[in-house]
């Protein structure tokens, strides 16, 4: 086996803003559990770092449309997140939020950093402002028509419909969303990161990732063909934030949401070194991810993040030193719902808790990761996630596990016995088994899920054909000897096949290595004859929708 690898699975820090939707699970959260799960059986270091991003005018303005004060918003929704996260089994190594104080500090070294290195400068802008409220209007505060679509809803930092990033002083017709007044032009100054020192150095980083999704290293490349990158404010007239760590801006100012919430990645990197779960107990283990050029960091992300992840973050790494830039961003597209896009905000499509309602965790992240949105967007109903669910976790799977260890419970006095086969049919079972675990490899190094999970199902509906071909519950009768082999020849395609599952589906992983040991690494292990193997259970429950 090759060296183990410190591998960083750095996830897309949700707002503590709303309930979160299965698009948000199929497009970061599940993907990222999938890969870091493989990796860790691949016997890869991984760190598994995200948190909830609590600041900016997200969670702003939603304080203020309740009439309460941003933090508890957070509360309730950071709260109701991480009891998600429990739920569906996502195996962080830290889950935190970008309100600590350790995050506040790394952010304001980061910039104090970028500062001395000549990067951040101190400009004197036009904002809009809110005549009736007397206040000015960052990002979100502010709505009208997309400069670039002509979309008459955009909101001052994004376009929800063509995607874009927008800069509030160029939206159309804007409005205030605090009084519905038509904001005015004041100036103001802000602290502006100069991304534009930085358009050559991304181009030459981006021009050796051959290897990246093709709608991801397009959209970056396009993004810089354009225009190059242009110099960003990273302060807001705000007063919900990180302090600006230089005080010659006056009050009433912020860093910038997008800013900060990027380096999380780094403040939890150092969050988690500096806690109980790392169990070397090294406070500078996270410099083995950070300040380590053979380690690999994979982005898991929406595609409404890319900018943010391909160009601004790397850009502000570049800025601070010499920490590790992004390896590969695997972003995934969009989850829709009758056509339409996914939207907490908007309340299309189900949300997390609808979906925990529904279905079982595990087979909700079969039926999610059947379907992620890796190449196109893809639509998901209720109605698709349970035909899934029956016709092919439960058919394929859960029923050959339940029908082999029965009939090894029944006929086998209960326990594996010492009967391997070794038929040509026997044989050539194991080897389709094994194979799988070198394509469903390769298939995990790109980090094409999807095709990993079917190579898993391939594997499943190999040992079915075998099952029925052979038809032990004859041989039973007729030539008990060559039954028992058959027995212990599928029960070892199972105890491979579950492997090849495992990153997938935690729970029922779990039910089977209660009885079947622990998976030692990334291949099938050998079975132990005189294990014990009760009466089974089903391990997933077909399911009936009452829409
Ligand atoms: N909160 C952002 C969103 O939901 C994602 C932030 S990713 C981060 O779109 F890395 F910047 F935190
Ligand atoms: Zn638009």
């Amino acid at each position: 086996m090759s060296d183990p690898v410190n591998v960083l699975v750095a996830v897309a820090w949700p707002y503590a803003s709303g309930s979160r939707h299965i698009g948000h699970l199929a497009g970061a959260y599940l993907p990222a559990d999938i890969f870091a799960r493989q990796q860790r059986l691949a016997g890869n270091r991984v760190l598994m770092v995200s948190g909830s991003d609590v600041h900016g005018t997200p969670i702003a303005v939603r304080a203020e449309a309740e009439g309460v004060t941003p933090q508890e918003i957070v509360d309730r929704y950071h709260g109701e997140i991480v009891d998600q996260w429990d739920q569906l089994g996502i195996s962080w190594d830290l889950y935190t939020t970008t309100g600590t104080d350790n995050h506040a500090r790394i952010t304001q070294a980061m910039f104090l950093a970028q500062l001395a290195n000549g990067h951040i400068d101190k400009r004197t802008t036009e904002q809009y402002f809110d005549p009736e409220a007397e206040r000015f209007l960052a990002d979100r505060y502010i709505e009208g028509e997309c400069p670039h679509c002509g979309y008459a809803d955009a909101r001052g930092d994004q376009c929800d419909n063509c995607g874009r990033t927008l800069d509030p002083i160029d939206l159309i017709n804007p409005r205030s969303k605090l009084s519905g007044a038509t904001p005015v032009k004041r100036s103001t100054d802000h602290f502006f990161y100069r991304y534009s020192d930085f358009t050559d150095a991304l181009r030459h980083y981006l021009n050796d990732k051959t290897d990246w999704r093709p709608h991801v290293v397009n959209f970056a490349k396009g993004w810089l063909e354009d225009e190059g990158l242009l110099d960003r404010a990273i302060t807001r007239d705000i007063d919900w934030g990180i302090d600006v760590p230089v005080d010659d801006l006056g009050p009433g100012k912020k860093i910038y949401v997008w800013y900060d919430a990027v380096i999380g990645y780094l403040s939890a990197s150092q969050e988690w070194a500096a806690s109980d779960a790392n169990l070397s107990g090294e406070p500078d283990a996270w410099k083995d991810w950070w300040e380590n050029d053979a380690s690999r960091h994979v982005y898991f992300i929406g595609k409404d993040n890319i900018p943010f992840h391909a160009l601004f973050w790397p850009a502000q790494l570049m800025g601070a030193g010499n920490l590790h830039l992004p390896d590969s961003i695997p972003a995934n597209q969009y989850v829709t719902f009758k056509g339409g896009k996914a939207s907490a905000s908007r309340g299309v499509g189900l949300t997390i808790a609808d979906a925990l309602d529904l279905f079982e965790p595990d087979a909700l992240r079969f039926a999610m990761a059947a379907a992620l949105p890796e190449q196109a967007d893809t639509e998901i109903s209720e109605e698709e996630i349970a035909r899934r669910i029956n016709e092919e976790l439960v058919a394929t799977w859960g029923n050959l596990v339940n029908r082999v260890l029965s009939m090894v419970h029944k006929n086998c006095d209960g326990e594996v016995p010492d009967t391997p086969g070794r038929e040509p049919d026997d044989t050539q079972l194991l080897d389709s088994v094994d194979a799988a675990f070198d394509d469903a490899a390769g298939q995990f190094e790109q980090v094409e899920l999807k095709a990993a999970l079917r190579s898993a199902m391939k594997a499943a509906q190999a040992a079915n054909g075998y099952l029925n071909a052979t038809e032990p519950w004859k041989l039973q009768k007729t030539d008990p000897r060559r039954a028992s082999e058959v027995l212990h020849t599928a029960l070892s395609a199972i105890n491979g096949v579950r492997v090849l599952f495992a990153p997938f589906l935690p729970f029922s992983t779990s039910t089977i290595s209660a009885v079947l040991g622990e998976p030692t690494g990334w291949h099938r292990d050998p079975l132990i004859p005189g294990t014990p193997i009760p009466k089974p259970t089903p391990l997933f429950a077909k399911v009936e929708l009452n829409l």
